[in-house]
């Protein structure tokens, strides 16, 4: 039996506490800016700004090149366009290697961004840290399974949750993180009967990328389900094919450039 919550809990920025009803399923996605983000307000209980924008919008190898001014940088754009859904800001690799860095940084994100929460990576090696950031005041989600800031340069993505000792190691971090006080937790790429004994074991919401259908929530990256790359990964369902929509336009424009048919008279001051 998968458990049932049935509220998400939180204090928002200006300490009122935002309550989500978790009878149905959380809907989360990524936003790096107040155009995405005022539509995904409409229909996401939760937005996220992840430090995947280092990868989806600057086009890096990885995510571990964004900087704290960057994320705050997106996280401010975002806000603007969030009236509704809980704000989430992803605190970039590096920026919580001790405590004292961490509450730092995750105080400088949440002043400067007024998001509702910040996201860090890790499970029971991270959970200490989580711990101090809630102490300070500040809603810590979690993040477990794949976890992409810990990817170095030539290693590949892969599913996590094969092995007995991966496993244990998924029980012990929703344990600690559970214990440390986080409001909810992403489980990435990890196989669907192991996530969904964590889905079982959570007393907080789990949000899956690459996870089971029973997760409390799922979770994209925008850039991802609009069919913007042509490589993604198996867990990604494209629900557009932007791209072949952008290439078009352009396209076309350039071919009104070079015929002179742009501007018209109906794009010119008389
Ligand atoms: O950075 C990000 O977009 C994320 C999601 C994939 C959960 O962490």
């Amino acid at each position: 039996m998968i458990q049932h919550l049935n509220h998400l809990e939180l204090l928002s920025g200006n300490s009122k506490v935002k309550k989500f009803n978790l009878k149905k399923k959380v809907v989360c996605l990524t936003s790096y800016n107040k155009f995405s983000a005022q539509i995904a307000d409409k229909y996401c209980d939760l937005i996220l700004v992840g430090d995947s924008v280092g990868m989806a919008y600057y086009g890096d190898k990885s995510t571990r090149f964004v900087s704290i001014q960057e994320i705050i940088r997106h996280g401010k754009s975002v806000r603007q366009g969030v009236k509704n859904a809980i704000l989430v800001v992803d605190m970039p690799y590096g920026t919580y290697k001790n405590s004292p860095e961490a509450v730092k940084n995750a105080k400088k994100i949440v002043k400067e961004t007024k998001c509702d929460a910040v996201k860090i990576e890790g499970g029971y090696e991270v959970s200490l840290i989580a711990k101090n950031i809630i102490k300070n005041k500040i809603n810590v989600m979690g993040h477990i399974g794949l976890q992409p800031q810990k990817i170095k340069k030539n290693d590949h993505y892969r599913v996590i949750g094969h092995t007995f000792s991966e496993q244990e190691k998924l029980f012990k971090d929703i344990d600690c993180l559970q214990k440390a006080g986080v409001f909810s937790i992403v489980v990435e790429a990890v196989k669907n009967k192991v996530s969904n004994e964590l889905v079982k074991k959570s007393k907080v919401p789990i949000i899956g990328i690459g996870a089971s259908k029973n997760c409390h929530g799922q979770v994209l990256v925008l850039e991802d389900m609009l069919g913007m790359f042509e490589k993604v990964p198996k867990f990604v369902k494209r629900y557009s094919n932007l791209n072949r929509y952008i290439e078009k336009a352009i396209q076309k424009y350039s071919k009104d450039v070079r015929n002179e048919k742009f501007p018209s008279t109906q794009n010119i001051y008389k």
